[in-house]
């Protein structure tokens, strides 16, 4: 019977319910992943992010052997104490669907300073501590630009963590198309065959 309530209770309340009664609200964006937007995105990672940041496992014609960062790994364990995160799969890892890409978006919009150290309350959300985080923010909060340049890096690293997603979901319309014909067929193959002899 104990175990049957236990049962029942996880069922009704499944345990991202109870979380999310204690979370903090975090930014949601509309995220735009157009072709466009992830090219914008590449730009400003470029500029902002590849001084600390690889992209070790995206591997494209131009850079086959992936991106490194301009800091190797003793400059940025001197600074940071830390190397920082690959982040070739980033939107991956922090989340299903599109919620990493949020994360990244969340991420670069929500950092602040208290106590004299850098806090961030995505990064508090994600690691379970105060958010307390080396990395200096990349942009000001008081940039203007900051929303639109957070989304357009968050859909440039949604696209490198899976830069085939687009092609598949494209070629998957064709495919099921071409089920549905073949089951027609095959239906009316079926009558055919079993025409003379069902009756
Ligand atoms: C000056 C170096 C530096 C720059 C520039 C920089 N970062 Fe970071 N970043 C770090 C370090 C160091 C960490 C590790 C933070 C920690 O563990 O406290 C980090 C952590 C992160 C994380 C969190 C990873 C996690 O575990 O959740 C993300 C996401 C991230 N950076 C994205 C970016 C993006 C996007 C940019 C460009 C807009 C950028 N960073 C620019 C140094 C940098």
């Amino acid at each position: 019977m104990y175990k049957f309530i236990i049962l029942l209770t996880i069922l009704l309340f499944p345990p991202s319910v109870l979380a999310s009664e204690v979370e903090v609200e975090l930014p949601y964006a509309k995220l735009d992943l157009s072709p466009e937007a992830v090219e914008r995105g590449k730009s400003i990672y470029m500029v902002s992010c590849r001084v600390c940041h690889s992209l070790q496992y995206w591997r494209t014609k131009e850079n086959p052997e992936g991106i490194n960062a301009f800091i190797d790994r003793e400059g940025a364990l001197e600074s940071f104490g830390v190397v920082p995160t690959d982040l070739t799969i980033i939107t991956k890892a922090r989340g299903r669907r599109l919620n990493g890409a949020q994360y990244v978006y969340q991420f670069l919009t929500t950092f602040y300073v208290e106590d004299g150290s850098i806090k961030n309350r995505a990064f508090a959300h994600w690691t379970e501590t105060d958010g307390t985080t080396v990395m200096p923010p990349a942009f000001a909060p008081t940039d203007p630009e900051i929303e639109r340049k957070a989304k357009d890096i968050a859909a440039f690293l949604n696209y490198v963590a899976d830069p085939s997603a687009a092609e598949r979901k494209r070629l998957g319309r064709y495919v099921l198309v071409y089920m549905v014909i073949l089951t027609g067929l095959l239906y009316a193959l079926n009558r055919k065959v079993w025409k003379g002899v069902k009756k």
